[in-house]
């Protein structure tokens, strides 16, 4: 990869613009460059696009509330119709788990519980068969969809292991819906006919957790459901998460262990496919564990998942030379941050040796860096291990031009991958 072109900005541009979207490097760099705090007309919020600003506001909890940068905003401009059919129909209109302090650091002690290292270590066997049982069925096959047949079933299925859903029954056709339902309410793009399917999805959704935690209640498993339902704190005054925080507890490790991680092992093949010899020398090191956790962390680094996430300024603030007034809403682009050549030299090169490679935002920054995070660098690495000893010669089958991305802000998506490979020779 090399450095894209220089480009000025004429204002009025919108990161909701496809070409934007499909290609949004060049953009995050004017940006930086000339406006770092935009304000971008079509989604009528600012984006801020260093790393000195997208850790600053990270770390200023009180000035920059999380809480009304998400649920205020479910539903679109639909939020009262959105409400009532999850009330009528699907449990109650849960709120998740984006809040505040004081109530995010009880939620978030809470659920670290889910994450225990006991948890993790144990499910690394399970995670790693089910890894190698798809990499090794696509091997033999010559040609895959990246994102279809790779990333989005994998990741649906470790996630369902993980919880203690059973898979069976959930499949990743079901997840990859839901998902969508969840992630549309913070994507910004969807109109009453989306949000009416999203909200009716939904509520099947919330129904199905409902149960599942109904089932452990009085006899829990070996599983994060049994976690979280039965999680508990040195907290007289606080001792148990309540019955919805349950819900949207495992609401949200569903959705935001699932597509994320799916996007981050279809930018992972993206890189092996336009990177020519990249894979090869990995093979060489492909059990030596320090290169291949620097390998996954450099991917992250250079092709985030998620591009952005929301804040709401809290009063009027100065940021980056930007008047901000008070109640705006603030996208923080870990991408741009990422890239940002003040801190990273060389950006758009993937670099394993990289010397401050731990310090990439791809995770968040602060109090509500991502919980799931081992867990997912867990699933990437056994799974670039896996498509490093089984496949050889990745190529993209079709131009790098003609992959798109989903349309969400959020997250940052391909919607196909068509690769074609063969299997290695052992
Ligand atoms: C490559 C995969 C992943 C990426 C890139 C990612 C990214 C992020 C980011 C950027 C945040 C910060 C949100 C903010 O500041 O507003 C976050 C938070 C979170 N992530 Fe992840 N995540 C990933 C995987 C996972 C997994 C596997 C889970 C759980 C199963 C998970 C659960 C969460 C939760 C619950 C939070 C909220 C934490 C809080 O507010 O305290 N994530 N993630």
């Amino acid at each position: 990869m090399t450095l894209y072109e220089k480009r000025l900005l004429k204002g009025g541009e919108t990161r909701l613009d496809a070409d934007i979207r499909n290609d949004p490097f060049p953009f995050y760099r004017a940006l930086r460059e000339q406006d770092p705090v935009y304000y971008d007309p079509g989604l009528d919020l600012y984006l801020v696009t260093r790393y000195a600003e997208c850790v600053e506001v990270l770390a200023d909890n009180e000035t920059y509330s999380l809480e009304h940068g998400y649920q205020d905003r479910y539903g679109g401009e639909y939020l009262a119709e959105f409400i009532a059919i999850l009330e009528r129909d699907g449990g109650g209109f849960i709120r998740d788990l984006a809040i505040d302090p004081p109530a995010h650091t009880r939620l978030r002690k809470l659920t670290e519980k889910a994450f225990t290292a006991h948890r993790v270590k144990e499910l690394e066997p399970r995670i790693h068969q089910i890894v190698i049982d798809l990499i090794d069925r696509v091997a033999g096959q010559g040609s895959a969809d990246g994102m279809i047949d790779i990333g989005c079933p994998l990741t649906a299925h470790v996630i369902c292991e993980q919880l203690g859903f059973d898979w069976a029954e959930v499949g990743a056709e079901k997840v990859a819906v839901w998902s969508k339902a969840v992630l549309d309410q913070i994507g910004r793009m969807q109109d009453r006919e989306a949000m009416l399917e999203n909200a009716a999805q939904m509520c099947e959704l919330q129904n199905f957790i409902i149960r599942n935690v109904r089932l452990r209640e009085h006899a829990p498993r070996e599983d994060m459901i049994s976690d979280i339902v039965h999680a508990e704190l040195n907290d007289d005054a606080n001792p148990r998460l309540s019955f919805t925080e349950q819900v949207s507890t495992i609401r949200g490790f569903l959705i935001a262990g699932n597509d994320t991680t799916a996007a981050a092992i279809g930018n992972l093949l993206l890189i092996l496919a336009t990177q020519p010899g990249l894979a090869d020398r990995l093979y060489t090191d492909v059990d030596n564990d320090r290169v291949m956790n620097r390998f996954v962390e450099e991917v992250l680094r250079l092709a985030p998942p998620v591009h952005g996430l929301f804040r709401t300024a809290m009063k009027d603030v100065v940021l980056g030379g930007t008047k901000v007034p008070a109640m705006s809403q603030l996208c923080v682009m870990y991408a741009s941050a990422n890239d940002d050549d003040t801190k990273f030299a060389d950006p758009r090169k993937l670099d394993i040796e990289r010397t401050n490679l731990g310090t990439h935002i791809t995770f968040g920054s602060g109090i509500h860096k991502c919980v799931g995070m081992a867990l997912a660098r867990m699933e990437i690495k056994l799974t670039a291990q896996e498509i490093i000893r089984r496949l050889d010669n990745i190529q993209l089958a079709v131009p790098v031009e003609e992959l798109t991305y989903l349309p969400t802000l959020a997250s940052h998506t391909l919607e196909r991958l068509p690769l074609t490979f063969t299997r290695r020779a052992g």
